[in-house]
């Protein structure tokens, strides 16, 4: 089957590579020249653990290529799959406008039937929307075309996005005839070897469900933190509370852990969109008001406990940071809580050596642009490895859950830093064993009545 994508991303280089790889003639297409010849020449603009050779695999095979062109992909693609950006709107709303442009441009050069398909993030309405432009578009050109619309929300998980694309929990269809729906299980159908597991439904459910289900999720993570910052003060450990509760089969055991926020290029705007949406229809979204409050406050929680250990002024201390992206096997910095840790320590006056095992010229570039760091660029460093971070630190302080920081040698980390001291915002050491090795540890809902 012929399939275009718009927007090469992470949405839409995983979507494209993996339609390729069950034998579809696939063209990715962007408005970003330089990702376009990276692409062309073998390279690839984000880190995903797979991607490169899934695509390198594709491409020599024919089955793949990437074009500025946006004539030639409309062309190409009997389904054209809109996966570009929907960031948040100044008022938190998502800002259509790539996508209403990808609609416009498609309705421009098409001239045949096309099945469109918004795999963006959308809020219920947007293919309305779309599909208005289309025949706007299509009403000047004076071209009698037939074409569908129709909202596949994806669900992947940057890190493990191969995977959740190949074999998926569920793909969610939005469609309002049954030709469409056919079609799109044709071409489904490949990832489908598991279990039959295509959810068709009408277009507007399916607009929603994407938002539902990461909104569920920032609820879920900020309930955990809450409970845990409860925890700390009253001396209950979050760790035996989210084994009591996962057990119960009603709640289970995913996605209950405790600490430093959530951030990414999803939940954060994903919320805020649902709560623009309940307002324009009358629905006040309390809940997830919350969720948001306190991811807000959790962000800051890290900083919190070492104001609360060194003081607020920070002037003349160093601290070594290791994990900076939003969460492991990704380099994605989008609304990072390391970000957040970043910015209190520079202003605090602190020196940073912060190391990340692939967000780091990521976090350079970010450095270099956001004006909350300017001025600040001389006060952090960057570490060639996890070690390297350490030497005379006055403290470590772990962001990010990166595999390679589970298990470290804490003899090498208690020589390096200028005393032993951890700060852990994703709770990866026992409190015990770390008070054993010597080391005054601090991590999140887990109180220690004999820290070192
Ligand atoms: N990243 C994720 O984990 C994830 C998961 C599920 C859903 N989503 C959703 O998928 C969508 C895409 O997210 P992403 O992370 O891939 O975004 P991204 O920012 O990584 O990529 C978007 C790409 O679209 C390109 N683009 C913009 N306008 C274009 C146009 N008119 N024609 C062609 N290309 C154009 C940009 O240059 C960019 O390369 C968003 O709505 C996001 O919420 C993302």
């Amino acid at each position: 089957m012929k399939v275009t994508v718009f927007g090469s991303g992470y949405v839409g280089l995983v979507a494209g590579a993996c339609f390729a790889e069950s034998g579809n003639d696939v063209i990715c297409a962007d408005i970003d020249p330089a990702k376009i010849d990276l692409l062309n020449k073998g390279g690839v603009p984000i880190f995903e653990p797979g991607l490169t050779d899934l695509i390198k695999r594709n491409k020599a095979q024919g089955r793949i290529s990437f074009t500025t062109d946006l004539k030639k992909a409309t062309l190409h693609g009997q389904f054209c799959f809109i996966a570009v950006g929907t960031p948040p709107d100044e008022d938190g709303s998502a800002d259509l406008k790539y996508v209403l442009s990808v609609a416009k441009t498609i309705a421009s050069y098409m001239e045949d039937h096309k099945i469109i398909i918004d795999k963006s993030t959308v809020p219920v309405g947007t293919a309305d929307k779309v599909r208005a432009q289309v025949q706007t578009v299509l009403n000047e050109r004076g071209a009698k075309l037939t074409f569908d619309i129709v909202s596949n929300p994806e669900f992947l998980k940057e890190g493990a996005a191969l995977d959740d694309f190949m074999k998926p929990d569920r793909v969610v269809v939005g469609v309002d005839n049954k030709a469409a729906g056919d079609l799109m299980t044709e071409l489904y159908h490949p990832f489908m070897r598991r279990q039959e597991n295509m959810i068709i439904m009408d277009i507007k459910s399916a607009e929603m469900t994407k938002y539902a289900a990461n909104s569920m999720l920032a609820t879920k993570i900020s309930f955990m933190n809450e409970i845990a910052n409860l925890c700390d003060k009253v001396g209950a450990s979050i760790d035996h509370v989210r084994r009591g509760i996962g057990s119960d089969q009603r709640i289970g055991h995913h996605f209950l852990f405790a600490g430093a926020g959530y951030g990414g290029s999803c939940f954060p705007k994903d919320v805020q969109a649902l709560i623009k949406t309940g307002n324009q229809f009358g629905e006040s979204m309390e809940i997830l008001k919350a969720v948001e409050a306190v991811n807000y406050r959790q962000k800051a929680h890290l900083l919190k406990m070492v104001e609360g250990r060194f003081g607020k002024d920070l002037a003349g201390k160093k601290f070594a940071l290791w994990g900076l992206s939003f969460k492991p096997q990704t380099d994605d910095m989008r609304e990072a809580p390391s970000l957040v840790v970043l910015e209190g320590l520079l202003k605090a006056g602190a020196q940073v050596r912060a190391y990340d095992p692939e967000a780091i010229e990521e976090t350079k570039r970010i450095l270099a642009s956001y004006p909350q760091f300017a001025n600040h660029a001389d006060q952090v460093s960057f570490a060639e490895n996890d070690y390297d971070a350490l030497p005379s630190a006055d403290a470590l302080i772990l962001v990010t859950e990166w595999n390679e920081f589970r298990r470290p040698d804490f003899e090498r980390i208690k020589s390096s830093l200028k005393v032993p001291l951890i700060f852990d915002g994703r709770n990866l050491y026992d409190p015990e064993r770390m008070v054993a090795r010597g080391f005054e540890y601090y991590s999140i809902g887990r109180p220690q009545k004999d820290r070192a």
